[in-house]
């Protein structure tokens, strides 16, 4: 089989280095892909929002099946796409993946359905946010926390947890009327701040049955102990204690299943992975977010966990045989790590020379998963915000989690960061030593 992943960051990495050791792969593509990549797959130069382009790829080269990385093509309709030209393809339409591409979808989802989710408003005038963001702190006291959200996609970075009334005004200014995410932000949603552990729960369905990936917890902001903005993520881990299998139960049974039946109750059944980003709270699993595709870097820290054939479960799930699949875990723990650039998630620096990717490597249980790197006169260059990812399998959460940081010890790029304390909350609770 020839495969196409969709995609250049470090998730399509883990995808292409998860589909290709599939004996049932003869030739893996990705497009555009990553210096990383190149060294599994041919990496073809069309960006990943190239639709029509990358479907006339795929029929040229007689691809026998597409995987799809990031949201923003699937928003915009590529499985749609390839569908109308008879190619197979794995992802949900652009239809249900407003799951993900409008917060207002999502939360109106949840509510219809019962799925728990924080109490919300959604207001389409700079004045009803203002005077329902005033509201809140009348009732809830000045040291209350808010959650701001622009409505569409806005490169993750359209989420403001508010600690002040003046900090929620500010992001409502930002969205609403200086307009920082164009028309993302002329609806936005204000949420109550949820309290507890977040975990990610990413589901792979083809439209009825709904089958976990095992769950782990993504590091969102940029500095240890959770300080600083939040980024794209800075590191997971995999499984996560506080999450053992009935609390993934209870997750599919009350949010994820109930998503995927809501959509197909609109007409279009959701076939992909569908990702529920929850928070564990004293009431219970709320829903924070779904995304419609694999998360980064939980990918990175879910795939070499992966003990099945990948490849099988993706076509299962396009043929609505996902039920058969073999989905099996091995039994051990993983660490992701990002390594970001100097001022990532702000503006950051780019075009430094990285050291050190053989000898991580080469290390133990050690992958090294390329996101905004490029490749010049021999040289691996910095060319985005979170770089690379290292990614440790171990026995149990301690042991991945020193190989890790120990193939991270062997990297080097001028103004690199990296947050120190991946799975340290984990590694802390009694409960978690194995
Ligand atoms: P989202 O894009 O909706 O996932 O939001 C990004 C991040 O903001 C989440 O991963 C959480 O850390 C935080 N967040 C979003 N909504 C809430 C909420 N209602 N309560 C607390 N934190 C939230
Ligand atoms: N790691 C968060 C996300 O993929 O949305």
């Amino acid at each position: 089989m020839k495969i196409l992943v969709v995609g250049g960051g470090g998730r399509e990495h883990a995808l292409v280095w998860k589909i290709a050791q599939s004996p049932l792969v003869s030739k893996v593509y990705c497009a555009p892909g990553n210096p990383g990549i190149s060294k599994l797959a041919e990496c073809v130069d069309i960006s990943s929002d190239n639709l029509e382009e990358l479907a006339e790829f795929a029929a040229l080269e007689h691809i026998d099946f597409t995987v799809v990385g990031p949201e923003a093509p699937l928003i915009a309709g590529i499985v749609d796409v390839f569908e109308c030209r008879g190619l197979k393809i794995f992802g949900p339409s652009p239809d249900p993946a407003r799951i993900e591409g409008s917060k207002v979808f999502a939360k109106k989802l949840m509510q219809t359905s019962g799925i728990p989710t924080a109490d919300f408003w959604i207001c389409d005038s700079l004045t009803v946010a203002r005077a329902r963001t005033a509201d809140y702190y009348g009732i809830h006291g000045k040291d209350a926390r808010i959650v701001i959200k622009a409505d569409g996609l806005a490169a993750g970075k359209g989420v403001v947890v508010a600690a002040s009334l003046e900090e929620a005004e500010d992001a409502l200014q930002k969205f609403m009327s200086d307009r920082i995410f164009g028309s993302a932000g002329d609806v936005v949603v204000i949420e109550e701040c949820l309290i507890g552990e977040e975990a990610s729960i990413i589901a792979i369905t083809d439209g009825e049955t709904v089958r976990p990936l095992i769950p782990s917890q993504d590091h969102k902001r940029a500095y240890d102990g959770d300080l600083g903005p939040n980024t794209g993520g800075m590191g997971a881990y995999a499984p996560v204690p506080i999450i053992p299998l009935d609390t993934v139960d209870i997750a599919v049974e009350q949010i994820l299943k109930p998503a995927v039946a809501a959509i197909r109750g609109l007409g279009i059944p959701y076939r992909g992975f569908l990702y529920a980003g929850i928070m564990v709270t004293k009431d219970g699993l709320k829903t924070i977010e779904f995304n419609c595709r694999l998360g980064d870097p939980e990918t990175q820290t879910i795939l070499p966990l992966l003990e099945s054939d990948i490849v099988p479960i993706l076509i299962r799930a396009t043929e609505c045989t996902l039920e058969q699949a073999e989905i099996k875990w091995r039994d051990a723990s993983s660490v992701c790590i990002t390594a970001a650039s100097g001022g990532y998630p702000g503006i950051f620096q780019s075009g430094k020379v990285i050291s050190g990717l053989e000898q991580a490597s080469e290390r133990e249980g050690c992958v090294v998963f390329h996101a905004g790197t490029k490749e010049k006169d021999g040289n691996i260059l910095t060319a985005g915000g979170r770089v690379l990812s290292v990614t440790a399998v171990g026995a149990d959460l301690e042991e991945a989690s020193i190989h890790a940081y120990g193939a991270m010890s062997d990297i080097y790029f001028e103004g690199m960061h990296f947050r120190k304390d991946i799975a340290a909350r984990a590694l802390q609770s009694d409960s978690t030593k194995v």
